[in-house]
């Protein structure tokens, strides 16, 4: 943070500094504390020349946290060294060297985290992989998150209440930043990518404002996700054509308040012309002609337009293919300030899908990734899944735009292209639980997000062993987590089950690329069979499954979609070809018989059913670890995971037996005599599933 920026502070943000502090050393094992730390265990003596909001953050993180030697001196030492890149930092043996306060401040961080999960604490430059690191909130203004599992939003109140500040939403949203901080995330979209076009209007920027004020001290930005018929719907304008000159104007002037009002707001995030929203094309212009016309207006102030990739339409072309087609055409067309924002895989965050053709595809553009970390299709939180493994698999992915090597890690990183932009989104799973995620584990994929936006190489194990070792070292047992009976039976198997949840997930939920075919109804649990006859075609099962007699799967090499083409070679044929398609991508790719001999010699069908079984025994697997972990975890923590793992049983049972029963439909052959055979009914799983709530679409 600048010097320049130390006029957004006041006396108040100083004093809710210490009111923060104080208070968070009496919270309850409900896991609202996260994994931050506030017992220090020895007196040290923090050296620091100047004086900010965000360095006095550090200096009390440091006293409150405080593990290392008894009395021992940390510098804290701002100077500029080339070898640290914005706001990296460098630990010394003795401090903290950094070229900004909020390097400081996350050299803080790193340093307690250190201490606590006792690793070695080195003289080590680390530098962040991209400058925007941000959560995307899906909070909407009336208070409700869409896909949010874990209470209703932070940001936003029910009702007339909408846009009311208390001093209980500030000190939540001052918790929120310091916990963003401690694992490097600088960014927040404040609300929905289905924006409401009042969040445009000038009391609702107030408000914006005040979370802006709470946040900034931690080097949190915010950023707004907009509609792009504002200038239309509250602007009093006919059109909300890009290239008209009044909305040129309506959309400068509007940024021109934004930037008085905060001036160091961070920019927009757009969803347009995708899934009933408006955008360019409603006027015969491109995404490009959108995209630059609010970039153009914020341009003067520093901020970014982050424009979504996530389009598609009601043709009945590949709905895998829609965005490549669209924006590829595009590339180079874009203003600097834009980045365009593509989700890890080409449909939906599905719990396994392959990387989007779109990364390093666009040359001349700048993409971020953008991934889910609300657990929309992983099981919401109720079920126990760690996304980091997903993330590292997608972000080593190789794409080999520009050879061997080129990972969507270095596509977008700017390793590799030269981007003026890098940045990562991930969508939150946060809300006004107690304990901020509804599961406790879903913490850890907040806490991944953040490390892996950070450094884009650390891997999976990694995050999880600190994860653990922060959040449960605080548990109310008494247990150290330097013991070897910790170690080795706490922590040893809480991370294999940690790493082994996705893949779980994927086992009894989308094998060899099965996809989209959960239940309509709040995309929770099985719904193959899903298929209303008005329903568009690319929202229902059946159109993703592809199943019959012969076989299952969607067909998109050469001979059916050829979305395969959308890929570099070599990656191209490696997909096209049923035999080299990596299994876990099998029916992604490929519409394939029912008597297709795989790898191990099994057909598929066959492997479908021992998959959906693998699934399910790798979730009883988990109950019975959790069940004698007891005494390692307060109550509290303890019975509230055990009650998710068991309903996560049922939920994988649920999945085994109505997958394995519906397909059986279309193969007609037996079910393996070794399977678990279901114990439920089809026509009972099909009708219960119907009679659940209608699905939320939106028109
Ligand atoms: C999914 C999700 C929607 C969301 C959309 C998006 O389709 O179900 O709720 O609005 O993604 O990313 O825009």
């Amino acid at each position: 943070m600048s010097n320049s920026s130390h006029f957004f502070y006041s006396k108040i943000t100083i004093c809710l500094l210490v009111f923060v502090f104080s208070i968070q050393s009496i919270q309850a094992d409900n896991g609202h504390g996260l994994w931050l730390q506030n017992k220090s265990t020895a007196k040290v003596n923090v050296v620091c020349a100047k004086k900010s909001p965000t360095l006095i953050i550090a200096i009390n993180e440091l006293k409150n946290g405080w593990q290392g030697k008894e009395g021992a001196k940390v510098v804290l030492t701002i100077k500029s060294n080339n070898a640290i890149k914005g706001d990296g930092f460098k630990l010394l043996s003795n401090g903290i060297q950094a070229n900004t306060e909020l390097g400081i401040l996350y050299g803080t961080y790193e340093l307690l985290r250190r201490q606590t999960t006792t690793k070695d604490i080195k003289e080590a430059i680390s530098n962040p992989s991209y400058q925007h690191r941000i959560l995307n909130h899906w909070d909407n203004m009336d208070g409700s998150v869409e896909r949010g599992y874990a209470g209703e939003s932070i940001f936003w109140h029910k009702g007339a209440d909408a846009l009311v500040v208390t001093e209980k939403d500030k000190t939540l949203w001052q918790e929120y930043a310091r916990a963003n901080a401690s694992i490097g995330i600088n960014g927040t979209v404040v609300n929905n990518v289905n924006s409401n076009p009042n969040m445009l209007k000038t009391e609702t920027l107030q408000k914006v404002k005040e979370i802006a004020n709470v946040l900034r001290p931690y080097g949190v930005k915010v950023y707004i996700s907009v509609k792009f018929s504002s200038p239309s719907i509250i602007g009093g304008l006919k059109s909300s054509d890009p290239l008209n000159p009044d909305v040129i104007k309506w959309w400068q002037d509007k940024a021109k308040e934004i930037y008085n009002i905060i001036p160091d707001f961070g920019g927009f995030l757009v969803k347009a012309n995708s899934e009933g929203q408006a955008g360019p094309q409603d006027y015969g212009r491109t995404h490009a002609d959108g995209a630059n016309l609010l970039a153009d207006a914020i341009k003067p102030f520093g901020g970014i337009v982050m424009w979504r990739a996530f389009v598609y339409s009601t043709s009945n072309e590949d709905r895998a293919k829609q965005a490549y087609n669209e924006f590829m055409p595009l590339d180079g067309k874009f203003h600097d300030n834009v980045i365009i924002q593509v989700k890890n895989g080409p449909i939906d965050f599905q719990p396994r899908e392959p990387f989007s053709p779109l990364f390093g595809a666009m040359k001349k553009t700048s993409i971020m990734p953008e991934v889910q970390i609300t657990q929309e299709y992983l099981g919401h939180s109720i079920e126990l899944v760690y996304l980091s493994t997903m993330w590292e698999e997608f972000l080593k992915s190789d794409t080999y735009q520009e050879g061997k090597g080129s990972t969507v890690a270095r596509c977008t990183d700017g390793s590799i292209f030269s981007q003026k932009h890098t940045a990562i989104a991930g969508v939150a799973n946060i809300g006004l639980d107690a304990n901020w995620t509804g599961h406790l584990f879903a913490q850890s994929n907040w806490y991944a997000f953040g490390r892996m936006a950070w450094n884009n190489q650390i891997t999976s194990d990694r995050i999880a062993d600190e994860w653990i070792k922060l959040t449960f070292n605080q548990s109310s047992t008494g247990k150290s987590i330097l013991s070897n009976d910790w170690k080795d039976n706490f922590l040893k198997p809480v991370k294999q089950m940690m790493m082994d949840s996705r893949e779980a997930a994927v086992n009894y939920s989308m094998p060899f690329g099965l996809h989209h075919i959960m239940s309509a109804n709040e995309h929770y649990g099985p719904g193959p069979w899903w298929a209303p006859a008005r329903m568009r075609k690319d929202w229902t099962p059946p159109y993703f499954h592809q199943a019959d007699s012969v076989g299952v799967g969607f067909d998109r090499t050469k001979s059916g979609s050829n979305a395969v083409s959308q890929y570099h070679e070599p990656v191209s044929s490696l997909f096209n070809n049923v035999n080299t398609c990596p299994e876990i991508y099998l029916l992604w790719f490929h519409h394939v018989s029912w008597e297709y001999k795989m790898k191990n010699g099994r057909t598929l069908w066959d492997n479908l059913c021992y998959q959906y079984n693998t699934g399910l025994n790798q979730v009883e697997e988990f109950q019975k670890t959790w069940d004698k972990l007891q005494k390692y975890v307060d109550e509290e923590s303890y019975a509230h995971v055990k009650e998710r793992l068991e309903r996560q049983v049922k939920s994988a049972q649920l999945w085994n037996d109505g997958c394995i029963l519906y397909f059986h439909k279309f193969s007609k052959k037996p079910i393996p005599a070794d399977c678990k055979q279901p114990i439920e009914k089809l026509d009972d799983i099909i009708a219960n599933d119907l009679k659940r709530k209608m699905p939320w679409v939106r028109g």
